[in-house]
């Protein structure tokens, strides 16, 4: 027998409307809000069967873990086996913000498929109102990965989120669009004499190195998903559907790569600063501006809403501008890295 898939209606609601929303999480919901970073899709961390509809959702792997919101730092000790001192000065310094730290997990507490068995937990408190109002009117942790679909980028907009989840989700919170537009910096404190940075993000390894010491970057380099478990360069990240190169200072160059791949007769489109955007408009299919040059922070809050840009046009490539690996440009570069599937020209 065909199974038949029936889709509820994704309402759109305004702050007014949060205990709505809030309702939502404590009947079991799902529902996706604004965090300073890019939008969750969320659900009542303690309650398994609403944590698997984020999964179903999203199309995610189950063996990948969600990150747990709190509304302030004192709810840590609910969710932690052990608070170390070096979690304490970072949570100090960033929190609310955008950094996730994992702890070793208190057992018995949040859904199992929350951690996906791991014994730890990813803990943040994000920063934005509807965020912090949800969290506290729904009185639960809210478990939230980004409300995107699996491997698209994420959103950073409530329009983002409908595109992807509209039909498979209760309601968005649509507050406007955020602040950071990357996802948090993922780091591993389970183990306090060995930190490790999972994911660059919102809060550089440069401002985290200055309060604790080094942390330690996974062998295999940085990327989503890397968990002690769950290796995850298996799953695809952030990927438009037109590919996408990256076009650095020691490479062609865009006047040379846009000509190399109009020759091939590609139509281009330039997600690049606003002055390559102007000198080159007229004669590439089309472009999306990250901003003034040498701007990281605006290039990082503008960079997914770009790669969703192209998909509404005739554009068969995209041309991406890269940045300097320091600070926010780290978080960046590694996003765009996933996106292009390492292409370069
Ligand atoms: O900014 C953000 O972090 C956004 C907003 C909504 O908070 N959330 C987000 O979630 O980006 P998600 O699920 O897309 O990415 C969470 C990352 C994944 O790479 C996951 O593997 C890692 O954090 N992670 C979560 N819990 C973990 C754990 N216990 N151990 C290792 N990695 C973990
Ligand atoms: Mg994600």
């Amino acid at each position: 027998m065909k199974e038949r898939k029936i889709l509820i209606e994704t309402k759109r609601l305004s702050l007014e409307e949060i205990e709505q929303a809030a309702k939502y999480i404590r009947v079991g919901e799902v529902v996706a809000f604004q965090t300073e970073t890019v939008y969750g899709l969320g659900a009542d961390a303690r309650n398994d069967e609403a944590v698997q509809k984020i999964y179903r959702a999203k199309g995610r792997p189950s063996d990948n873990p969600l990150i747990v919101h709190l509304a302030s730092s004192e709810d840590v000790v609910r969710y932690a086996q052990e608070v170390p001192e070096k979690a304490k000065i970072l949570m100090d310094a960033f929190w609310p913000g955008p950094l996730t730290i994992i702890f070793k997990e208190k057992p018995g507490i949040l859904a199992e498929t929350v951690t996906a068995g791991l014994g730890t937990v990813g803990l943040r408190v994000p920063k934005t109102e509807a965020a912090r109002k949800l969290i506290q009117l729904s009185n639960s942790p809210i478990a939230a990965p980004s409300a995107n679909t699996s491997g698209r980028p994420s959103p950073t907009s409530a329009d983002h989120v409908l595109h992807d989840l509209s039909g498979k989700i209760k309601a968005v919170l649509d507050t406007g669009t955020t602040e950071v537009g990357l996802e948090s910096t993922v780091l591993d404190l389970s183990d306090p004499e060995h930190p490790v940075l999972y994911r660059p993000g919102g809060i550089s390894r440069e401002a985290i190195e200055e309060k604790i010491g080094r942390v330690e970057i996974p062998q295999d380099g940085l990327f989503e998903n890397k968990t002690p478990k769950s290796p995850g360069l298996k799953y695809r990240h952030y990927s438009p559907e037109e590919p996408v190169y990256i076009v650095t200072d020691n490479g062609l160059g865009f006047e040379k790569a846009i000509s190399h791949f109009q020759d091939q007769k590609e139509r281009v489109g330039l997600l690049a600063n606003l002055s390559v955007v102007e000198k080159y408009a007229s004669t590439v299919e089309a472009v999306f501006s990250l901003g003034e040059p040498g701007n990281v922070k605006e290039a990082s809050k503008r960079l997914f809403d770009g790669l969703r840009f192209f998909q509404d046009t005739d554009t068969t490539i995209i041309l991406a501008e890269a940045h300097v690996k320091e600070g926010l440009g780290e978080a960046y570069m590694n996003r765009l890295e996933k996106a292009a599937g390492g292409r370069t020209i």
